[in-house]
């Protein structure tokens, strides 16, 4: 079954297709395609998977393909001059649209592209993974990363349209795969108790990939996004909450080196350390904590940061955050499940607490 969801901006809104199949529908590209010429970006991994496919529904259009290597750590500038001098040297205008085929990786560099390739040219995304299907490729951050800092040159550029296939998570790499369930998890617990109770049920439908339950997880994900992201685009305030967890994880991505966990991985701990904090300041009882915790446990996820991470040296690594305004640390905190608010007022022990819980957290 096909699923739409409507990203409602005021200028340049767009639709969200979901389901089975919707990367082969040529009827979903049509109107998104502006002018004659079409570049396709993908990498080695997704291109020998799915670009034929997609090439079908691209019909009767022109398409470059440019294919980067697999990896985070192509998420750079070189890789950006590589696709911009193959824009221009296949004479690529004003009126091209951008295909971004692949994860997140694949779907930022190509936006930053799309962003700034000539002030501007059209983007569609076509994510390959789930976190890129619930998160990246949604809400119109795009971005590569500085040898300093992930993400640190980037821009808002929304695509025209995003194309979410769901038979894709059949190749997906399973711990992949886990990782996006996380960022699914996450929207249940910012905004919706209902699809948290129902992915608490879910259970095997979701480890089992089976495509009516995922279709209508990324879905309901989406449509969380697109609500939050219509409210606050370029977030300036209410968009925060979307990093629940992240603050967390980020810490533990960057003391381990990007190289221990994948990020999803550290936004599961992030989210189970940060309703542990939202517990120890009180605005959360204890047996909701916990049940966020087992849900994450039972999509095998890790929910405890490595032992060997020190508090001071977390919490020096969390005050390297964006979010970080003015040197205050501002956390997401849940209130419920369902309901988060971004809190400055962080109490100092409880924090210290939930940083040394290590091996509380790691307990049943
Ligand atoms: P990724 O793009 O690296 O993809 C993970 C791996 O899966 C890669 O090896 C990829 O080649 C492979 N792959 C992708 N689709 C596949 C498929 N269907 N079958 C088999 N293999 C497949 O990682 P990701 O988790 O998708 O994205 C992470 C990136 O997203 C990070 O760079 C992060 O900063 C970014 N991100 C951006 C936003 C945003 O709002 N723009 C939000 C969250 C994350
Ligand atoms: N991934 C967080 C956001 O899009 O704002």
């Amino acid at each position: 079954m096909m699923h739409r969801v409507d990203v409602l901006l005021d200028e340049h809104g767009y639709p969200i297709h979901i389901g089975p199949g919707a990367m082969s529908n040529q009827q979903l590209f049509e109107p998104h395609l502006s002018g004659s010429q079409v570049a396709v970006i993908s990498n080695e991994t997704v291109a020998p998977l799915y670009l034929d496919e997609l090439l079908k529904a691209l019909g009767e259009t022109e398409v470059d393909v440019f294919t980067l290597p697999d990896g985070e750590r192509h998420k750079t500038l070189e890789s950006y001059s590589a696709i911009m001098d193959f824009l221009m040297a296949k004479r690529h205008n004003r009126s091209t649209t951008l295909v971004a085929l692949g994860g997140g990786v694949v779907g930022d560099i190509t936006g930053f592209v799309a962003a700034t390739f000539q002030r501007g040219v059209g983007l569609i995304q076509v994510p390959t993974t789930l976190l890129a299907q619930v998160d990246s490729a949604v809400g119109g951050k795009t971005a590569v990363n500085h040898p300093g800092g992930k993400n640190m040159i980037g821009a808002f550029h929304q695509p025209r349209c995003v194309i979410a296939d769901s038979a894709v998570f059949a190749t997906l790499p399973d711990r992949e795969y886990r990782a996006g369930l996380a960022e699914v998890l996450k929207y249940g617990v910012i905004a919706d108790a209902e699809f948290f109770a129902w992915m608490e049920a879910a259970g095997d439908g979701l480890l089992n990939k089976n495509p009516d339950t995922l279709a209508w997880a990324v879905r309901r994900s989406c449509e969380i996004k697109a609500g939050v992201v219509a409210q606050d685009e370029r977030e300036t305030g209410l968009r925060a909450i979307l990093n629940f967890g992240h603050t967390f994880g980020h810490a533990i991505e960057t003391l381990t080196n990007y190289r221990r966990f994948l990020h999803g991985e550290a936004v599961a701990i992030g989210m189970v350390m940060a309703a542990d904090l939202s517990a120890r300041q009180g605005c959360l009882p204890l047996e909701d904590a916990q049940r966020i915790k087992t849900v994450l446990q039972s999509f095998e996820l890790p929910v405890c940061p490595p032992a060997e991470l020190s508090d001071d040296v977390l919490h020096r690594a969390m005050g390297m955050d964006k979010k970080v305004v003015d040197g205050r640390l501002r956390l997401v905190l849940v209130e419920a499940i369902g309901q988060v608010a971004v809190s400055e007022e962080i109490d100092a022990s409880a924090l210290n607490a939930t940083l040394n819980a290590a091996d509380a957290l790691c307990d049943g």
